[in-house]
């Protein structure tokens, strides 16, 4: 019996021991769980954490995606104000540009008729002494010199021999009526007959600064009222020098009113 007793003791025992043991093992299986959980804790708290960066990102992304187009948009409008404004600059300038040229059309009709009136009048776009056709300057000089004396005392006035290239000189060389006056024709070898004027103006015969046009020639051309007669270059009378007059000056204009109106008042 008491054999049976302690074998069931043992028994017990061993069962209780195994169940011992059983119970520790468990416990060693249980005990993993504590951490586990904490792991899914920390992956989750992790997988959130990417989670809110995304949404982050995205939300800066799309921010500063609207910013950059919004920028975009005002630098595009602002670049269409600058293309307006230059264009209005431009439009503005042209504007300018023919308003000054109105004025100093203006001006220069308003200055010759005041040189109609008084020949040395202060507006005058050509030096005293000269006469003044539309953009020109003409001057007779009255030494009598060869052709070529005439020619140099031309250049040294930075002006030329006259020559007729258009009716409208030529009109304005009719009126003032020249006798005996050197042209800037180009000297030539053969004698020529005189013709009139009118029929030399568009004649090839104008003299173009050429030296070998002057070691060649041995008649020159002049004026006589309304004529045009070849004669030796090397005789001499008087002649006459055109140069391009200076743009009238507005202000010039005006400071001469001022003095015609003071001369007005004594
Ligand atoms: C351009 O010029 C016109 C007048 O010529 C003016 O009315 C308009 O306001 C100007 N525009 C700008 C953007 O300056
Ligand atoms: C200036 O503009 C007017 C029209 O606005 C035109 O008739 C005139 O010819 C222009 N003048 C010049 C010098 O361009
Ligand atoms: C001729 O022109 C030169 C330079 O352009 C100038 O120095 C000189 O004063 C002028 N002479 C005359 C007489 O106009
Ligand atoms: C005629 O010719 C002169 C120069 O010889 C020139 O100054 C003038 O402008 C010309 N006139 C015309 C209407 O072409
Ligand atoms: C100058 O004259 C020579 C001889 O008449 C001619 O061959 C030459 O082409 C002329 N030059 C100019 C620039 O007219």
């Amino acid at each position: 019996m008491s054999e049976e007793v302690t074998y069931a003791d043992l028994k017990f025992q061993d069962s209780s021991e195994t169940e011992n043991i059983q119970e520790f093992d468990q416990d060693a299986v249980k005990a993993p769980p504590a951490p586990s959980h904490v792991w899914r804790q920390r992956a989750l708290a992790l997988i959130l954490l990417c989670l809110l960066l995304l949404i982050g990102l995205g939300v800066f992304g799309s921010i500063f995606y609207l910013t950059l187009k919004i920028e975009m948009e005002k630098l595009e409008k602002l670049q269409d104000f600058k293309d307006i404004l230059q264009s209005n600059v431009s439009l503005q300038l042209k504007k300018i540009k023919n308003l000054s040229s109105t004025l100093q059309e203006m001006a220069t009709k308003l200055c010759y008729e005041l040189y109609q009136k008084e020949p040395e009048h202060k507006c005058k776009p050509c030096p005293e002494e000269w006469m003044w056709h539309e953009d020109s300057c003409y001057r007779e000089f009255v030494n009598y010199e060869t052709w070529q004396q005439s020619d140099f005392t031309c250049s040294t006035h930075n002006a030329s021999l006259l020559k007729i290239k258009n009716e409208s000189v030529l009109k304005f060389i009719k009126s003032k009526k020249f006798y005996d006056v050197w042209l800037g024709l180009s000297p030539i070898e053969d004698y020529k007959y005189g013709k009139e004027l009118d029929a030399t103006i568009i004649s090839s015969d104008w003299f173009t600064r050429n030296t070998s046009d002057l070691n060649g020639g041995k008649y020159c051309g002049y004026i006589y009222e309304l004529h045009v007669y070849y004669d030796f270059c090397t005789n001499k009378r008087k002649g006459i020098c055109e140069k391009l007059a200076n743009p009238v000056k507005i202000e010039s204009m005006l400071m001469n009113e001022e003095q015609d109106g003071r001369m007005l008042l004594v």
